[in-house]
Parts: structure tokens; C-alpha cells; sequence
């Protein structure tokens, strides 16, 4: 019968209409600044680990392979900070008030990465090693103190 397919139609795109609503993992703001920021910063994660891996020598030392891993991580520690809009303190954000509060603290933690990434590319650079290991410490110590300041251990609700 015609009209009970049209009704179950129906019935499917309310379904289908309703699941996407009620999906926090879909950013609904105009240029979907959390989500972005927190897709670059997942790509920061991986290629930071990428190298990781080398230095905790579970995987062997190339230096053109971590001169690129290094020059990519350079790239992407820039990209995250335009995302951080006025506007974009909400849910799922792990994101803490302070980032708005301070922003020039905020700035200063942004750029003690771009130090780290620009020693770390220098190090990858030169192929010295020893030079890489001190600037990959570095470089992990900004992410954490950043971190540790103005992000939240749970997603704002
Ligand atoms: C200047 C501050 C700052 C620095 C430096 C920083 N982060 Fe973050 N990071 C944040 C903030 C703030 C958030 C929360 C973003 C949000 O949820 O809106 C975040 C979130 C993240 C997340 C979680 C993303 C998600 O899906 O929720 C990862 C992963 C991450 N950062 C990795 C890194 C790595 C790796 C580095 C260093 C290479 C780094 N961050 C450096 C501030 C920083």
C-alpha cells in the first residue's frame, strides 16, 4: 500500500533526522571551530608519536623520515590557534575559561611550541641526534605545560 511506504519513509527520515541531532560529535557553529581545532591538534598528536617512537628507539632513527615528521609538526603547531574564536567556548570543548581570560598567557604558551618545533626542525636539520632528543623534550614540555594550564581533563557538557 502506497501510503504505508510514505509513512514509513517518514518514519525513517525522523529517525535518521533525530540520530543527527542528537550526535554531540557534529559541530553545529559556523565554521565549526572546535571541531577543527581539535582535528589539528589529534594530527599534531599522531605526528608527535610518529617520533616518539623513534626516540624511545622502538623504531629506527631515518633522518629524512624525521626531518619530515618535524617539519609537519612545525606546520600543524600553527594551525590550531586561529580556531579559538571569541565565540567558541562550548560543549564538547575541553577547552578551559582561561584561554579567553588570559590570552596573552594563552599566546606565550603558543609560542614556547613554535620555539620547540623550530629547535626540533634545526636539530632534524643537522641530523644530530643528541640535539633532536633535547629539542623532542622541549617540545613535549609545551604541550604538557600548555595542557596542564588551560585544558580541561572532561569535555565541557
Ligand atoms: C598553547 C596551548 C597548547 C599547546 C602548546 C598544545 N595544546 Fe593541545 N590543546 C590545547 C587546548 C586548549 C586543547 C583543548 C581544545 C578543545 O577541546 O577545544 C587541546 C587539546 C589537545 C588534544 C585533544 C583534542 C581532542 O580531540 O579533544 C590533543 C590530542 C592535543 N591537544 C595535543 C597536543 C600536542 C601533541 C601538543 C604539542 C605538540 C599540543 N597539544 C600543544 C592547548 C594546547
Amino acid at each position: 500500500m502506497p501510503s504505508k511506504k510514505i509513512a514509513l519513509i517518514f518514519v525513517c527520515c525522523m529517525a535518521a533526522w533525530l540520530a543527527a541531532c542528537g550526535d554531540e560529535s557534529v559541530d553545529r557553529h559556523p565554521g565549526q571551530p572546535v571541531k577543527n581545532r581539535q582535528a589539528v591538534f589529534n594530527k599534531m598528536l599522531q605526528t608527535k608519536d610518529g617520533m616518539g617512537t623513534v626516540m624511545r628507539e622502538h623504531e629506527i632513527y631515518d633522518g629524512k623520515i624525521f626531518l619530515e615528521q618535524a617539519r609537519e609538526l612545525q606546520r600543524l603547531s600553527r594551525e590550531p590557534w586561529p580556531y579559538f574564536t571569541p565565540d567558541s567556548n562550548y560543549a564538547p570543548t575541553r577547552a578551559k575559561p582561561l584561554v579567553w581570560e588570559k590570552p596573552a598567557e594563552f599566546g606565550e604558551a603558543q609560542h614556547d611550541l613554535g620555539d620547540a618545533t623550530a629547535l626540533l626542525v634545526k636539530a632534524a636539520e643537522a641530523d644530530d641526534l643528541k640535539a633532536i632528543r633535547s629539542a623532542f623534550k622541549e617540545v613535549e614540555i609545551a604541550c604538557r605545560s600548555c595542557h596542564n594550564k588551560f585544558r580541561n581533563a572532561i569535555p565541557l557538557r
